[in-house]
């Protein structure tokens, strides 16, 4: 079989990839990627001689660009990663995340739609989502399957858009489509400008750890491989038309998770807890912060037969444990160094 992977470079994608080519020789893996500033090929050193993987830098913004690949390629299944994911970035520069996740999706289903033409058995397109389009919850309640939209930032405004359109293409043309809307994820390999290794490097350099606000908003933590189990899961055994919600059962708020984070640290590098949590500070609140998010992830547990296998203490210590062990690959982000290579490999004008 043929899989076409989006976005691998990314976090999320890179894990997949690392997890699952080695598994599966008997698949053929694509990774298609534009190489943003978030793509880090050096993620995927270890797989990326191997005979089942092969690499495409392709923009989904571009039409043409994008057929032409997923023509040659003939996937059978389809996973979609790609996107622009960095809330505080889609508060800046919106009109990427309308280019990458909205006119990239419509422009993927397209060239499915095209290939495929109407020949759909054994075919997938499985679009990974977020819970951010569901908006916020108070205190008590949890977000599912069922849930309405109610997107906040531009980001989860984007992804909204790109699970209509999904779905959408389900409806209207048949097209057999999965979708997963996730909690946030955590572990190896995630680019430093989300909560955890943003944590993590300051504290390793003992530079101030900023608190959005209180650290009182509250968000569900999903572990990356955990999170990859469940995509392979529900590919193989979900239902096509079918949405999963998928959650790490860890609800913590910012301030636990930076805790957390001290604490690990200081066991692995046998120092004192004191001198990490003194770095916390606080600082003024990202506008329209939502308050909490969690996921009820009871359907792909009850129908599919998943659920997580760390517990976040677990995942947490392993994510601070991995940062701690590769510093060359923090250092080719920090330095930019990855920017170097991709030059090298492929030119410059990345994201042209
Ligand atoms: N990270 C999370 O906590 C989280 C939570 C829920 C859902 N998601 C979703 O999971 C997916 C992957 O997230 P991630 O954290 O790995 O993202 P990431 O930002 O780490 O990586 C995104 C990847 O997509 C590529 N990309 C961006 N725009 C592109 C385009 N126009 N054409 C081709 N490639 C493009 C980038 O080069 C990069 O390799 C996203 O769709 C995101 O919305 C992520």
């Amino acid at each position: 079989m043929n899989i076409l992977v989006t976005g691998g470079c990314g976090f999320i994608g890179a894990n997949f990839l690392r997890r699952m080519v080695p598994r599966h020789p008997e698949h053929q893996f694509l990774n298609l990627d534009a190489l943003t500033y978030a793509g880090n090929p050096l993620s995927l050193q270890e797989i990326e001689d191997l005979p089942n993987y092969d690499f495409a830098k392709v923009n989904l913004a571009h039409s043409a660009d994008t057929h032409q690949v997923v023509e040659a390629f003939q996937p059978d299944w389809v996973i979609h990663f790609a996107a622009e994911t960095h809330v505080d970035r889609s508060i800046k520069f919106p009109g990427d995340f309308i280019q990458s996740n909205i006119i990239g999706t419509y422009n993927l289903l397209e060239s499915c739609r095209t290939i495929w033409s109407d020949q759909f058995e054994g075919r997938i397109f499985h679009h990974v989502s977020t819970d951010e389009v569901f908006g916020e919850l108070g205190e008590t309640g949890a977000f599912s399957e069922t849930t309405p939209y109610d997107p906040s930032s531009p980001y989860s405004a984007s992804k909204a858009s790109s699970d209509h359109l999904v779905r959408a293409w389900n409806h209207t043309y048949g097209l057999p489509v999965k979708i997963t809307n996730c909690s946030n994820n955590y572990g190896p390999y995630q680019f430093p400008e989300k909560l955890i290794p943003v944590m993590v490097l300051k504290g390793l350099t003992m530079e101030p750890l900023p608190v959005y606000g209180k650290g009182a908003n509250i968000r569900d933590w999903l572990f990356v491989n955990d999170h990859v189990d469940a995509i392979w899961t529900v590919l193989e055994r979900g239902e096509i038309g079918e949405t999963y919600a998928i959650g790490g059962n860890s609800e913590r708020t910012n301030l636990q998770v930076v805790e957390g984070i001290c604490r690990s640290l200081a066991q692995l590098t046998n120092s004192s807890e004191d001198q990490y949590l003194q770095l916390i500070s606080f600082v003024a609140d990202r506008p329209g912060h939502d308050f909490r998010y969690a996921i009820d992830a009871s359907k792909i547990r009850e129908k599919l037969g998943w659920e997580p296998s760390v517990t976040f203490e677990e995942g947490l210590h392993q994510t601070v444990e991995w940062y701690l062990q590769n510093p060359e690959w923090i250092n080719s982000v920090k330095t930019g160094a990855y920017r170097e290579w991709i030059d090298t490999h492929y030119g410059k004008g990345v994201n042209s």
